[in-house]
């Protein structure tokens, strides 16, 4: 004899509940319990095994493993952040900000792809006028991408299982809904359900999925972050308004480099790729008391980025410390490493701190930087003009090597860099900078006439 339970299950966080609840006690989410049924045999167990259940096992050297095909659109900095081309059969999240620009740069991809490809774009936000707008606009009206308003999940899947296009855009993930589903259209659980079904439609078929997805305040993907568990990559789109620029940033890529970036600008006919951005970086570097210049690694690429510090005598009693593009413990951890090695009483002073263009470090590599940086707003003195501090800096003072320096001077050189600041006991290659080395962080000050 069997017997049936019913309970409730939160769909993002596992909770369970005899009750059905709109909100979640454990996670807060809302819409998110899902009926479970479970079925429970008379002498204890949930499943009855039978001797037909089976899962065929292989051995590695029987599974065959030929290089996936990637699907090229030819704009090179998409191309290179999605790890050297969309791969056939995968599962891909672009999510951004609305207005950012995900349904411009798909578009965009779409239309080149299909140059070649057979691309389907269901957009289930816009009507086909607004997307016929935007493709004039775009100047991608005349070949064979295929459009519709279709939100039904369901339909999409047998339109895609039929006609087996290469590439399927969802714009937006969000906005679409199955019917006969016992999840409620817009909850968690069904964005789970639909990005499940898609994941069996691009392997099963080898057709490459790409969806939208909306992102929430705290910056993740509006729904459970099970959905980034479940897709074969995420891609955040990102910018500052001040600037036109966007970043395609990839934070998950099982077939790339993760924290791989790709650059553009949003103009009048879409979005057009900055490839260098680094001339576009340095053209903004004030040579100015509290600057100064460091580079690090994103993904495969060395970044130029101008430190920005400003130093002043406290009259609070909690002198205050306003940091963005860095975590603000390491400004602090500098200054307090400054203080008591250098002896110069930023305790009491006011300290603002940024990372110029909106870039967000996060390892120690620019340690040397904000040292420079923090020295050079306090003596109001600039730093050697073209100069750039490449070191990390330990609790006990000391400046310390970096990593992958050669790439880093490689980039600098390119851009009109002339001196080197680096620690003593860094080895490098053969430069034309003038290089100046230092120990600790006392030998920084023979840089200021204090
Ligand atoms: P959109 O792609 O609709 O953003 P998302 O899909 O992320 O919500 O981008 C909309 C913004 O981009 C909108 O503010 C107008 C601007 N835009 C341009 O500046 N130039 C263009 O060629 C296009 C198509 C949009
Ligand atoms: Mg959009």
């Amino acid at each position: 004899m069997s017997k049936t339970k019913t309970s409730f299950k939160c769909s993002n966080c596992s909770y369970i509940t005899i009750k059905w609840l709109g909100c979640c006690p454990e996670c807060k989410e809302w819409n998110s319990l899902v009926e479970n049924i479970i079925s429970q045999h008379s002498s204890g167990s949930t499943k009855i095994y039978s001797p037909n259940d089976s899962a065929p096992l292989m051995s590695l050297s029987s599974i065959d493993t030929h290089e996936q095909p990637r699907i090229l659109s030819h704009i090179g900095e998409w191309d290179r952040v999605v790890g050297g081309g969309l791969v056939s059969g995968s599962l891909i999240v672009i999510t951004g900000d609305p207005g950012i620009g995900k349904s411009t740069l798909l578009l965009q991809v779409a239309y080149e792809i299909a140059k070649t490809k057979r691309v389907f774009y269901f957009s289930t936000e816009e009507s086909l006028q607004q997307l016929k707008g935007r493709a004039l606009r775009l100047k991608a009206t005349d070949n064979n991408l295929l459009f519709s308003d279709t939100a039904e999940l369901t339909s999409i899947i047998s339109t895609a299982q039929r006609e087996k296009p290469d590439l399927v855009i969802i714009d937006s993930i969000q906005n679409c809904y199955i019917n006969d589903s016992n999840t409620l259209p817009g909850s968690v659980g069904q964005l789970r359900e639909a990005a499940f079904q898609l994941m069996r439609l691009s392997k099963e078929n080898n057709i490459t999925v790409v969806i939208t997805g909306h992102i929430t305040k705290e910056g993740i993907i509006a729904g459970p972050k099970t959905l980034e568990h479940m897709v074969d990559a995420v891609f955040y789109l990102q910018g500052e308004d001040r600037w036109q620029t966007r970043m395609l940033r990839a934070v998950k890529n099982r077939f790339g480099a993760i924290n791989e970036l790709g650059f553009f600008n949003m103009e009048q006919n879409g979005l057009q790729e900055v490839p260098n951005i680094n001339a576009h970086l340095i053209s903004e570097i004030s040579h100015a008391p509290g600057s100064s210049l460091v580079s690090i690694m994103e993904g495969s690429r060395p970044i130029l980025l101008e430190l920005q510090a400003l130093t002043n005598a406290s009259k609070l009693t909690m002198p205050q410390r306003v940091v963005s593009g860095l975590d603000h413990k390491q400004v602090i951890l500098i200054a307090a490493i400054l203080e008591k090695y250098v002896k110069i009483k930023l305790s009491m002073h006011d300290i603002f701190f940024k990372v110029s263009g909106g870039f967000k470090i996060k390892g120690s590599e620019s340690d040397l930087g904000t040292a420079f940086a923090l020295l050079s707003s306090y003596f109001q003195e600039p730093l050697p003009e073209k100069s750039i501090a490449l070191g990390e800096i330990s609790l006990t003072g000391q400046i310390k090597p970096i990593n992958n320096i050669g790439h880093l001077i490689k980039e600098a050189e390119k851009f009109g860099i002339t001196t080197l600041l680096i620690a003593k006991n860094q080895t490098i290659e053969k430069t034309s900078c003038v290089i100046k080395r230092f120990s600790n962080v006392y030998e920084l000050l023979s840089l200021f006439g204090q």
